[in-house]
């Protein structure tokens, strides 16, 4: 029967994918088995292993073990891997973030960071999220020990070291709610725009997609939201989607409007010439971060916690 990479290649992305959970990889065989089938998933990322907190808990002691997962099941699977991420507020080991740094002590961090991280997987990173939630949502610049050492010089800096260490990888910046097209969605513009002209590099912006059930915008509305990032030159990718139910259990109609939201995600994505690729953000309802994260809100992706395809799944599969 129809697999959801199956169909996304058939329709032309080059893969459907979901995050790797190191949490359950290796005590449930049900789930091992949709993450290693990848007619289902032809593209994998890290859903923890290759953050700050995971690789260099202390500084100048980098770890491997975690991310290496995800790296290894894509390498013996032929599935496209996605690195994530490098620069990011959040998961930041506390040496980071309460360290007294000056631009020339912190650059010379992130540059250490990034080379040994970027080095170890060099070659193996379709795409890497160089920079990942930069921006407010209001559109301000998000404050983090980065914006209030260098205000925003330490983004075109971090594309500059990445492309250094590994000038195969796509270089993308990762956010969320870009997909509204407000404000938020102005300032990435801005950032793209603050990185070319800085003459760093950069390939592509990642949406994560985050959404709600009910609230997701409509498929014409979404492609044009990407379509402000390919008009400079990039590619886009949904990179982390899920849509919540707000409240639990959904009924039969939430069902459904969350399978149409799906529907309208992923066709936006075809309906945009250099939107890549499609990643889900989990693959079950049972070990989604969504429940600890919007306490009262889940069930936000594909298969339920009985590894069930939902409605949503078959939404998915009806569209590519
Ligand atoms: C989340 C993970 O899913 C959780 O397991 C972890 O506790 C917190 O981070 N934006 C991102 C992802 O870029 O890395 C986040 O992942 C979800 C929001």
């Amino acid at each position: 029967s129809a697999t959801l990479n199956d169909l996304a290649v058939r329709a032309g992305l080059k893969y459907f994918g979901t995050c790797l959970s190191e949490s359950y990889i290796n005590s449930d065989s049900q789930y091992a088995a949709l993450i290693n089938d990848k007619t289902e998933f032809g593209g994998l990322v890290p859903e923890n292993g290759m953050k700050w907190d995971a690789t260099e808990p202390s500084q100048g002691q980098f770890s491997f073990s975690q991310g290496d997962i995800t790296a290894n099941t894509a390498k013996k699977n032929g599935q496209v891997l996605r690195c994530h991420t490098l620069v990011w507020y959040s998961q930041l080991p506390g040496w980071v973030t309460s360290g007294s740094w000056t631009r020339s002590t912190l650059q010379s961090v992130m540059q250490t960071h990034i080379t040994n991280v970027m080095g170890h997987y060099k070659g193996q990173c379709y795409a890497w999220d160089v920079v990942n939630e930069a921006i407010a949502d209001d559109g301000t610049w998000r404050t983090s020990v980065f914006y209030n050492t260098f205000s925003t010089d330490y983004i075109p800096l971090a594309f500059n070291i990445a492309k250094t260490a590994d000038p195969n990888a796509k270089l993308y910046y990762n956010d969320y709610n870009l997909e509204y097209n407000g404000a938020k969605t102005d300032t990435a513009v801005q950032l793209v725009q603050l990185v070319q002209s800085a003459g760093a590099p950069i390939d592509g912006v990642g949406f994560q997609g985050h959404l709600i059930v009910g609230s997701t915008p409509g498929r014409s509305s979404l492609a044009t939201a990407l379509k402000r990032f390919t008009a400079l030159g990039l590619e886009v990718a949904y990179t982390e989607l899920d849509i919540r139910h707000s409240s639990l259990p959904p009924s039969t109609s939430a069902l459904a409007t969350q399978g149409n939201d799906f529907a309208n995600v992923v066709g936006s994505c075809l309906d945009v010439a250099g939107c890549i690729g499609v990643t889900v953000w989990g693959v079950t309802d049972k070990y989604s971060w969504i429940p600890q994260t919007f306490p009262g809100a889940g069930d936000a992706l594909l298969y339920d916690d009985n590894y069930n395809k939902k409605p949503a799944w078959t939404s998915v599969s009806s569209v590519l």
